[in-house]
């Protein structure tokens, strides 16, 4: 009766069982780990402009380029079952029909990975303030030593290959990945844009989160994470400087490739 395929069936429909179980767990795990994340998005300069927003565009549309500041700390979206979080910011602001909900556009995202996410190149490298360069800076001994000591301070996590503590992005006057473009080919004198920020968190087991603005269990809501209402200026009623209209690289890898730089290791 017990032959051995019953027995080999009967350890493989046990494994199976218990592997579903600890994935169900780790799954559940990632909705008690509590969050706290909070942003700040800042509107620095929005110019429109009628041309043609991308290189394959066949005809001339009016267009937007919104520079921005962003303040986040996202440091809690980081538990021991997060893989990466897509952080994106988007423009949103009212159609021109009344009845229709509101538009949105993307103007900017990263991926941000959390420490267990192999290395890839379009993961998100924080720009350094203080240097133009594409490269990672290099930080000497001494300033290794001093952040170190400060994260220890503070109950953090070092790592030598960040800039900011995980989840944490200063950004200034940060121009935007993509362009807004308007499906009526009309964005001058549109009013009451807002930037908001928004992410996915990708977890090794169980499902995608998306942004909660309200408390939900051991998660608290957004705080901040909307810019103030802007409107879109009229053609030329600001000086547009063409210099000023370039957009930021999708991939992030390349700062590392123009430098021929290594990622550093933690340690
Ligand atoms: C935009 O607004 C300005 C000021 O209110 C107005 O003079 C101009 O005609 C408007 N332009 C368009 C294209 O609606």
């Amino acid at each position: 009766m017990h032959s051995a395929l019953v027995r080999l069936q009967n350890v493989f429909g046990f494994f199976t069982t218990v592997a579903f179980s600890v994935a169900a767990v780790i799954a559940l795990s990632s909705f008690i780990s509590p969050q706290s994340p909070s942003a700040n998005v800042r509107i620095q300069n929005v110019q429109v402009v009628k041309g043609r927003p991308h290189y394959y565009s066949y005809k001339k549309e009016e267009y937007a380029h919104v520079k921005f500041d962003l303040d986040a700390d996202l440091g809690t979206l980081f538990n021991w079952n997060t893989k990466q979080v897509f952080l994106y910011l988007k423009a949103v602001y009212p159609s021109t029909r009344a009845s229709e909900p509101p538009s949105e556009a993307i103007i900017w995202d990263a991926i941000l990975a959390s420490s267990t996410a192999p290395w890839n190149q379009l993961h998100f490298v924080h720009p350094d303030p203080k240097s133009k360069s594409k490269v990672l800076p290099k930080k000497s001994k001494k300033a290794q030593a001093a952040e170190k000591a400060k994260a220890a301070k503070s109950g953090r996590k070092y790592e030598n290959d960040l800039l900011y503590p995980r989840g944490e992005l200063h950004l200034q006057n940060q121009r935007p990945k993509y362009q807004i473009t308007d499906i009526s080919g009309k964005l001058q004198n549109r009013t009451d844009a807002v930037l908001e920020l928004g992410w996915n968190v990708q977890p090794w087991v169980g499902p995608l989160t998306w942004t909660n603005w309200q408390k939900i269990g051991a998660w608290e809501g957004l705080k901040g994470g909307r810019s103030q209402a802007f409107d879109f200026p009229e053609i030329g009623a600001k000086k547009v400087d063409k210099k000023d209209l370039g957009t930021e690289k999708g991939s992030e890898g390349y700062r590392l490739m123009a430098g021929q730089e290594q990622p550093r290791k933690s340690g």
